[in-house]
């Protein structure tokens, strides 16, 4: 038994793996496996409409919002939002809480002016910015709503009267949120959804089509929804496994029951960091995230030791992003609350052995 804490690619339901590995070998008994199946076949369209829909029923999307699986992971979206929302004239808001959020701005300048209304870069990104207004007059704003180097994350999204932007990666089906309050939604699949390969684009669909740039049709999010997610040949596997994963999650109660289970998850880990005295926190505690949980030691030279400590435990995937160091824990939906004990039972006696 391996206990899989790692970032991303992360841990799937063991259920979908054994589904989905039934498939690459007999695709609902059709004789072929999904891997040689056609995506213009009834079988596959049956996946695919599936999938929209059960992201519509568990997100309690209304009809302006459709549901887009895309090609080329959350970094594309840098890109798709603003050439498809941003004229060169205009301004778009973006919220800096971390490295993503930049990667973000950068990409958006290449299409129009960019104002960084709050940045959370001179405490290195251990909170979320608190007091900042969104000019009336920007096209929309753009938050990054779960920092996963950082770990940390907006318990509270931010009120705006602008069109409101989300880059959802870390979070996405994690927790209950208001999304119909969102214009566009985008996430790659590899945290709480599904393999690597394939984005969820939710968009409003009244807010496409208001800009003068010419679009390239692969680019163009009204082609995709004309198309039913189908303009050209989607990641057919990913966007399987994703099914499956929304199926595990429906069948598990949805958003509402999963949100509790990670509360639990994100408690019994921050307790047991905020009580242990060879471990602390590095965000501020109204901020921390509950699907990446960021801890340092006070003696760092004990790092190396616990995470030898942790390996010898068979967790694997703890070690800290590079640029903060220490450890991180992700806690997505499929990670169980025995995966987190064995961790909080490891830190414990790690402590005890250096007491
Ligand atoms: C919040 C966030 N946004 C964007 C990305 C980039 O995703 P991708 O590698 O799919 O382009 C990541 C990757 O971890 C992420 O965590």
């Amino acid at each position: 038994m391996v206990y899989n804490f790692n970032a991303g690619p992360s841990i799937l339901p063991k259920e979908v793996f054994e589904q989905a590995a039934a498939a690459v070998l007999d695709f609902n008994n059709t004789g072929l496996s999904i891997l040689e199946l056609g995506h213009r076949t009834s079988a596959f369209q049956a996946v695919m409409d599936e999938a929209r829909a059960l992201v519509k029923e568990l997100m309690q999307l209304d009809d302006d919002h459709e549901v887009l699986f895309l090609h080329g992971g959350a970094s594309t979206q840098f890109m798709q939002v603003p050439m498809n929302l941003l004229d060169d004239k205009e301004t778009a808001a973006y919220a800096d809480t971390g490295v993503w959020g930049q990667k973000a701005v950068k990409e958006a300048k290449l299409f129009g002016k960019v104002e960084v209304v709050c940045t959370g870069k001179e405490n290195n990104y251990t909170a979320i910015p608190k007091d900042f207004a969104v000019p009336n007059d920007a096209t929309y704003f753009h938050i990054t709503t779960n920092n996963t180097i950082y770990g940390s994350q907006w318990q509270k999204i931010p009120a705006t009267s602008n069109r409101l932007i989300a880059d959802m990666s870390s979070d996405i089906f994690s927790r209950v949120l208001n999304f119909n309050s969102f214009d566009l939604i985008y996430a790659g699949a590899q945290k709480n959804m599904g393999p690597a390969g394939v984005n969820l684009v939710v968009v409003n669909k009244n807010i496409l089509g208001k800009i003068k740039r010419p679009i390239p049709t692969i680019m163009d999010y009204r082609n995709h929804i004309t198309e039913g997610s189908m303009l050209n040949t989607p990641p057919v596997f990913a966007v399987y496994v994703c099914m499956l994963t929304l199926r595990w999650l429906k069948a598990n109660g949805g958003i509402a029951a999963i949100e509790k289970l990670n509360d639990a998850k994100a408690a019994l880990l921050y307790n047991e960091i905020d009580s242990n005295p060879l471990f602390k926190g590095t965000v501020a505690k109204e901020d921390r995230s509950k699907m990446n949980v960021c801890f340092v030691m006070d003696n760092a030279k004990l790092e190396e030791e616990f995470l030898a400590a942790a390996k010898a435990a068979n967790i694997i995937g703890i070690k800290g992003h590079r640029l903060v160091g220490g450890f991180r824990a992700s806690l997505y939906n499929a990670l169980p609350v025995s995966s987190v004990q064995v961790l909080v039972n490891t830190m414990q006696t790690f402590a005890k052995s250096h007491a």
